[in-house]
């Protein structure tokens, strides 16, 4: 990925200098990537890596990731790193994707729920790279998403203050991510290579750098499907339901007349008079899953704090570019199905 040309001015230098301090010290940082935003602390300090699982309300075996300023520094805080990795790292570094590898000696425990894998990221954000290297030789930020478990992921400093703002020593802002959906993550077992994650780097982007498929990879332990008694992931307040468009728009009548409100978001191009009823409001989304991503969560966070009683949402098509979309959406529906 191409980084943004621009230069951090002398007011942003100085907020990402205190943000390293405030790091250093042991405290808890929201920071910009191209992702999304995430909930750093030093990687080194076991404290303060506690106070990130506290703060989002995560279990403490679900691991979070090792984000690092320089390609240079990866076999620092990993080892025994395959090939293929190298080679993913040196095209899509920095970028939106994390390598799943052997941890090195450096990584407590903490960081990885206790696995002997840590998961890392060097990531293309300039304020995040900044606060890399000013945080120093041999330190690294551990983060998951700035979003309470199981939410939606922030892609704004202000998605990140509405649930988090007085819990945290303080937000870097660094405007709407660019990507908009978490990482792709890739693991490495026995020379095959495993995708754990959809994310911002296409499937077929890796398996054209590496000449050979990546292959998709369920959980090992999958989790009984109790629809609300597990929580959903990147799930916002209001139930979220998928529909074909016939469906949808059925779905849509049927809930306004019974006086409920909804917000239906699409994709396709609908007629506005089959959706004409005054408590639906349609949303257009773009038909390329590039802009689609980037605006989603942004889209979620809205309408989520809006006083509707369904998100009603248009099923992405079914093609690999709308991958990591169509994972996160059925996430979020999962509670409701
Ligand atoms: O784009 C992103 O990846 C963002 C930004 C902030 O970098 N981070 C992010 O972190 O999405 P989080 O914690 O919300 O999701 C990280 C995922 C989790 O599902 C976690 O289980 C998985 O990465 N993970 C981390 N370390 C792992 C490991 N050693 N083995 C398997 N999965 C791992
Ligand atoms: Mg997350």
């Amino acid at each position: 990925m191409v980084l943004d040309k621009e230069k951090l001015d002398q007011k942003q230098l100085e907020k990402v200098a205190a943000a390293a301090r405030l790091l250093k010290e042991g405290g808890i940082v929201a920071f910009p990537t191209e992702t999304v935003y995430g909930l750093g602390a030093d990687a080194t300090n076991t404290d303060a890596v506690r106070k990130v699982y506290e703060i989002k309300q995560r279990p403490t075996d679900h691991p979070l990731i090792v984000h690092i300023g320089h390609i240079t520094q990866l076999d620092y805080w990993a080892q025994e790193i395959p090939e293929a990795a190298w080679l993913l790292a040196r095209h899509f570094w920095p970028g939106p994707l994390t390598l799943i590898l052997r941890r090195s000696p450096h990584i407590p425990d903490c960081v990885t729920g206790g696995q002997d894998t840590v998961g890392i990221r060097l990531p293309a954000h300039p304020v995040a790279l900044k606060l890399l290297n000013m945080i120093g030789p041999n330190k690294a930020i551990a983060a998951p998403s700035a979003n309470l478990y199981g939410r939606i992921s922030p892609t704004t400093a202000a998605h990140v203050s509405t649930t988090l703002n007085n819990k945290i020593d303080m937000i870097l802002d660094g405007g709407a991510c660019k990507v908009g959906l978490e990482s792709t993550i890739i693991s490495f077992e026995h020379g095959t290579v495993f995708l754990l994650r959809p994310g911002g780097i296409p499937v077929s982007a890796i398996e054209s750098v590496l000449n050979k498929p990546v292959i998709s990879h369920k959980s090992k332990t999958p989790v009984t499907r109790v629809p609300g008694a597990l929580p959903s992931h990147y799930a916002p307040t209001t139930p979220l339901q998928l529909f074909h468009l016939p469906e949808l728009i059925q779905t849509a009548n049927k809930l306004a007349a019974q006086n409920l409100h909804t917000v239906v978001i699409t994709w396709s191009e609908i007629n506005s008079s089959q959706l004409s009823a005054p408590n639906i409001q349609h949303v257009r989304m773009s038909r390329d899953p590039v802009h689609y991503g980037q605006h989603l969560y942004a889209l979620l966070h809205r309408y989520d704090q809006a006083p509707y009683n369904y998100i009603l949402m248009e099923t992405p098509p079914e093609l690999p570019a709308w991958l990591a979309i169509s994972d996160r959406l059925q996430r979020a529906s999962y509670a409701h199905l």
